[in-house]
């Protein structure tokens, strides 16, 4: 029975948790109290992700999703529809500060070790949720059915084609619902993109929240706050969630937002970056733009699929990198997770990854040439090294002695 059964928050809470499940994830929930930086980017992307769903919606009020309408409405919303132009600015340059947010998130999970036990499948969900992404965005850029729409569309689903015994021969074309992309491609890419795997992203970000407050948050330092807690067991280098993080998060929330705005407001198309140039033009089935090259957040992936002459090779490899990812866990020996106590060469591993993995996603979006193509190839070798012989450098290098309590956060 509640406590305040006189209460209409007591008779609430008889029939449903909320006071329970608020008080589970919120304000009883302690964090460690060294939060920095890097720590503001999960919360970015649930904000970013709140952003694309809103102005979706909105963009689909206007968007008519046929090949003989789609180019022309998106026109539409950005000349004649009241601020269509600021409701399709926010979502395609949302995109991109969306895979900023992410990687970055992604990059603090790599420094401080938060994808090591026991926090595997917050990694794993949060793998999916990165393939659901990416998934999300390739679809969503074919929907204006501009040139590098269908072209982009053309080249990635083709890549399924390198499964031998015809099978991908079949898997293209039932991908593309046609003999060609088409009409009944962006269809059924619409359909996707605006139900299906939003609603699939949303439900992988509630299980990788509730796997993360099942063990609590990892820290900079990768110190376990759950061992020393004072007589009520609230760990000692814990705050409650709220009201500290909510209001500490605030300024990482105002910080990011005036970025944006800056982006959205001067510089929306980010020379061809956001959107391409290539995509200011209708589609055309005929004519191959003199350049294909995907938005930047796929382009280290790109490069490492151009790095194979052999297209089949590039397939693999691409689909390794992407799939090693989920194994991270196991492939960190270290006996501490922070970089802060690993010894000299995971510290200098993760430096050199970092910017081989900054250098592909640029390699992506030039043209193939000589010295790119051998740039790329370098790249493709250290991002495997990376993983390949983390199990080993892990294992073997002399760490730091990992302090009682956290560092800093007072
Ligand atoms: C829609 C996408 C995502 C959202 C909204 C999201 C949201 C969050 C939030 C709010 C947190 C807690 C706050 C924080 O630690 O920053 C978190 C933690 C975490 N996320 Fe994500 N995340 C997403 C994608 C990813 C991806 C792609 C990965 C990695 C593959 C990932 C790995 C992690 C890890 C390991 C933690 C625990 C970090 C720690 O305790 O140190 N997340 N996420």
């Amino acid at each position: 029975m509640s406590k305040q059964q006189n209460t209409l928050m007591g008779w609430i809470d008889d029939r449903l948790p909320v006071t329970q499940t608020y008080e589970k994830h919120m304000s009883k929930y302690y964090a460690p109290k060294n939060f920095n930086f890097w720590y503001f980017f999960g919360v970015l992307s649930m904000l970013m992700l709140v952003n694309q769903i809103l102005s979706g919606i909105w963009l689909t009020m206007n968007y008519v999703p046929s090949a003989e309408g789609a180019f022309a409405s998106v026109e539409y919303i950005m000349r004649d529809v009241q601020w269509g132009w600021l409701i399709r600015y926010m979502h395609s340059t949302g995109a991109t500060f969306f895979f900023i947010a992410i990687y970055l998130h992604m990059m603090r999970a790599l420094l401080y070790g938060s994808y090591q036990k026991p926090r595997e499948l917050i990694w794993i969900f949060g793998m999916f949720l990165y393939l659901a992404l990416m998934a999300e965005a390739f679809m969503g850029y074919v929907l204006p059915w501009g040139q590098m729409s269908y072209w982009g569309a053309q080249v990635i689903i083709s890549l399924f084609g390198v499964i031998p015994f015809g099978l991908g021969e079949a898997l293209t074309e039932w991908i593309r619902g046609d003999f060609l992309i088409s009409g009944a491609t962006l269809n059924r890419f619409f359909a996707l993109h605006v139900v299906a795997v939003p609603l699939v992203i949303v439900m992988l970000v509630v299980l990788h929240l509730l796997a993360l407050h099942e063990v609590g948050s990892n820290n900079p330092d990768g110190v376990d706050i759950k061992k020393l807690v004072d007589d009520e067991g609230k760990p000692l280098d814990g705050v409650p969630f709220h009201p500290y993080y909510t209001v500490h998060d605030m300024v990482g929330i105002v910080v990011f937002l005036f970025v944006f705005c800056v982006v959205l407001f001067f510089f929306p198309e980010g020379n061809g970056f956001m959107l391409e140039y290539a995509n200011f033009e209708p589609a055309n089935g005929l004519k191959t733009p003199e350049h294909i090259a995907p938005v930047w957040y796929f382009g280290a992936f790109y490069s490492i699929l151009r790095a194979f002459p052999d297209k089949a090779a590039g397939v693999i490899a691409m689909g390794g990198a992407i799939a090693i990812l989920f194994v991270l866990p196991w492939l960190d020996r270290s006996p501490v997770r922070s970089w802060r106590y690993k010894g000299w060469i995971s510290k200098i591993s993760i430096v050199v990854f970092a910017i081989a993995f900054v250098i592909l996603t640029w390699l992506g979006t030039q043209p193939a040439t000589g010295p790119n193509t051998l740039m790329a190839r370098i790249g493709t070798v250290i991002y495997f090294a990376f993983f390949l012989l983390m199990p080993v450098y892990t294992r073997i290098e002399k760490t730091k002695p990992v302090p009682e309590r956290v560092t800093g956060g007072h």
